[in-house]
């Protein structure tokens, strides 16, 4: 049995069509959503992101400001811009793209964004406030896993949810907003003794390593659904994630591609946050 693909381009279609409905609204209202965008630097992934971001504003009707500052910014003029944008009344997020150049200390920038403003969830706060299961920002990445996996119409309550990595961004919000979703979570890392043995167990895996066929058909309970963050290039040079995806799909009931699965969701729970900070400035 082939299991069914979650899309990433398709459920972001939906969203990001009601999220240009609710910015209509706004708009309507002159509380227009607006996003600023800050690149330090000229790292060209970054470069994309970025401009992918930019434009996903465009589409659906967000006010969105590009600014790109050369490698040598020094940390101060950063926090300076920053300390401007959050009296912005027009901007309602604030993004600045990692990684940040070495001079500057990123946890310092992300700290210096208001807490109203902090559309990436990335700062201690909003980190704090997901692990206490009080509302704030939830990073894009895990929250659009959430999504992808709400969008099979299985309840996560009581079923046993496995995530491979612990980052910051991805593996930890990940695990937390799993946990509030009442599923047994169990967090798997670089020191696992034994990651098959773990991952077997799952009725859900979400995959964020970073390292391509990582996660093999062998090691998937079948009928468990999948998620795939990683972003790797195969020998060809082709995008590709960290799941064997030929031989898992035949395995699991559910699982996300790549391209086109947990990619597209992170750009679009970016707008989501920051439609959700401008209306929660103007209720
Ligand atoms: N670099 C890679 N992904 C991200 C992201 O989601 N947000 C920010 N700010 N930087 C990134």
């Amino acid at each position: 049995m082939s299991a069914q693909l979650i899309s990433g381009v398709a459920l972001s279609e939906q969203l990001r069509a009601e999220i240009a409905q609710r910015t209509a609204v706004l708009s309507a209202a002159g509380k227009q959503p607006g996003l600023a965008v800050i690149l330090v630097g000229d790292d060209p992934a970054s470069q994309v992101y970025v401009r992918n971001k930019v434009k996903a504003c465009a589409d659906v009707g967000f006010h969105s400001i590009l600014e790109k500052y050369d490698a040598q910014l020094s940390e101060q003029a950063l926090l300076e811009r920053i300390a401007s944008l959050n009296a912005d009344p027009a901007i309602h997020g604030i993004l600045v793209q990692m990684p940040l150049p070495k001079h500057i200390d990123s946890t310092r920038v992300i700290e210096a964004i208001s807490t109203r403003k902090d559309v990436d969830g990335f700062s201690v706060l909003s980190a704090g406030e997901l692990a206490s299961g009080l509302p704030g920002f939830q990073p894009c990445t895990p929250y659009g896993c959430m999504k992808m996996i709400a969008s099979t119409g299985i309840d996560l309550r009581g079923k046993h949810a496995v995530v491979i990595g612990r980052s910051n961004t991805v593996g930890k919000p990940m695990a937390l907003m799993l946990l509030q979703a009442n599923a047994t979570v169990t967090i798997c890392h670089s020191a696992t003794a034994d990651l098959a043995w773990h991952t077997r167990q799952a009725d859900v895996v979400v995959a964020a390593v970073g390292r391509r066929n990582m996660l093999t058909a062998d090691m998937v309970k079948p009928g468990a659904i999948v998620i795939d963050v990683g972003m790797n290039r195969d020998d060809a040079g082709k995008l590709c994630g960290d799941v064997d995806f030929a031989g898992v799909r035949e395995v699991a009931s559910h699982i996300t591609p790549v391209p086109g699965g947990v990619g597209p969701m992170t750009i679009t729970m970016l707008l989501m946050n920051t439609l959700e900070a401008a209306e929660r400035l103007h209720p």
